[in-house]
């Protein structure tokens, strides 16, 4: 007989449903480790593609291996040419997240999906490294069609960061920006068992392909609850651009019981450590303009944070969302694709749990995801309730 645990509405908080050796939070110190390495020195010393070698792989690379594994992604930016053709058919105003989950799977109907009932590693691997390369072209892709602009190609001489601002602007970036990028696509790229990762995880847990689970995992993200958030942030500063009072603005968004968004985080309750990056960057971004996020972003803040302390709240805090939006308006990334841009780089993680869910577990088999829910519906006891036939009721 299996015990069960009852949790009612808790939004699993708390709760472990599996090992992961991929990341780890530690949200009362604030600190987040892929593969045991800290974020401060991936962002000082790594890559983004040497992050998603290490989610993918579990270690660091060599340079022979990352060499290998940077041209591999390179070798498959295209997209195949039945992708492009659909994309041209679909609605221009289509949300650019629909738009990404809906891609997903057309490119597994290509040779390199996986084959056969059970997953192949190397397979598995493989068609990873496809929709690292391929989510940035999507969007970027997507992008030109929607505008009416013509669809530009991969440039093998960029790196990921460049060539996506490449393909999605038509013009090179300057090294420093296509840098900054590179380091929001590391600061992005996994955070443990998120909703998305979550539910990339459930899916592939039925033993359904790698697509389907990205593609789930998109779904999950695009919510203003989750990686939603930054356009949403981003909304919001527009909106306050020229708002004389912004903290009365803050205290009547609180006060109806709206949420702010890109404050508040489910495991960080002193503070989310990719923030102070993303700040940093944001304001050496705005030197060179006459914008004032920065100044808008910091007065929100003040003033929620301090109505949240009168409401005893003093864990809800600036997240990712909050920080990494004016950077990406600063890149000249339109404001619908900064959650697309957030799937760029979080595909290295769900790829990675995707693989571990599907591979690792102990028992040499993975388990279903599948959990109950207290029945609260009607009940008319073992025989069920009387059916009454359309025309007498
Ligand atoms: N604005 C106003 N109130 C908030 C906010 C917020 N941003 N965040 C939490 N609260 C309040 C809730 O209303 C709730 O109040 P109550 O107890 O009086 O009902 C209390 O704080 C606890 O809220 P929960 O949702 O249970 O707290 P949790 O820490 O689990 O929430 C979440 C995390 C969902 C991210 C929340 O903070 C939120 O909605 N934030 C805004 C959306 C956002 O920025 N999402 C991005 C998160 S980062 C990421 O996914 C990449």
């Amino acid at each position: 007989m299996r015990e069960t645990v009852r949790l009612k509405n808790t939004g699993l908080r708390g709760v472990t449903v599996a090992d992961s050796a991929i990341s780890f939070i530690d949200g009362e110190k604030g600190i987040l480790i892929y593969r045991g390495y800290r974020i401060e020195d991936l962002v000082a010393y790594s890559t983004f593609m040497e992050t998603s070698y290490l989610l993918l792989f579990g270690t660091l690379p060599t340079p022979e291996q990352l060499d290998s594994f940077t041209q591999q992604v390179k070798a498959m930016r295209t997209l195949p040419g039945h992708v492009i053709d659909s994309m041209r058919l679909w609605p221009k105003n289509a949300r650019p997240m629909d738009i990404l989950q809906a891609s997903v799977p057309l490119l597994s109907m290509t040779k390199d999906r996986e084959e056969g009932d059970e997953p192949d590693r190397r397979i598995c691997l493989e068609c990873s490294i496809g929709l690292i390369a391929r989510l940035p072209s999507l969007v970027a892709v997507w992008h030109r069609i929607r505008t009416g602009q013509p669809i530009l190609e991969p440039d093998p001489n960029l790196d990921h960061a460049a060539n996506f601002l490449w393909m999605l602007q038509g013009k090179k970036p300057d090294t420093a920006t296509a840098g900054d990028l590179d380091i929001c696509l590391i600061l992005h790229a996994d955070h443990t068992f998120n909703a998305s990762t979550f539910a990339a995880r459930e899916v592939v847990s039925t033993r359904a392909s790698l697509y389907a689970g990205v593609s789930a995992a998109l779904g999950a993200l695009s919510g203003n609850l989750h990686g939603g958030a930054n356009t949403k942030v981003m909304e919001m500063l527009i909106k306050l651009e020229n708002e004389p009072d912004i903290e009365q603005w803050v205290a009547g968004q609180l006060r109806r019981g709206d949420r702010l968004m890109g404050m508040g985080h489910a495991i960080y309750k002193t503070g989310d450590p990719r923030v102070a990056f993303l700040k940093t960057m944001g304001k050496r971004l705005e030197k060179q303009t006459v914008t004032k996020w920065a100044a808008i972003s910091e007065r929100i803040e003040k003033a929620a944070l301090a109505l949240f302390a009168e409401q005893g709240k003093t864990t809800i805090l600036p997240n990712v969302d909050f920080a990494s939006a004016p950077v990406y308006h600063l890149m000249g990334i339109p404001t619908d694709l900064m959650t697309p841009v957030f799937a760029i780089s979080r595909v290295a993680g769900w790829c990675a749990h995707i693989i571990e869910e599907q591979f690792a577990d102990a028992q040499g088999k993975p388990a279903l995801y599948r959990p109950q829910a207290q029945y609260v519906g009607e009940y008319c006891g073992p025989m069920g309730c009387e059916y009454v036939p359309m025309k007498t009721r």
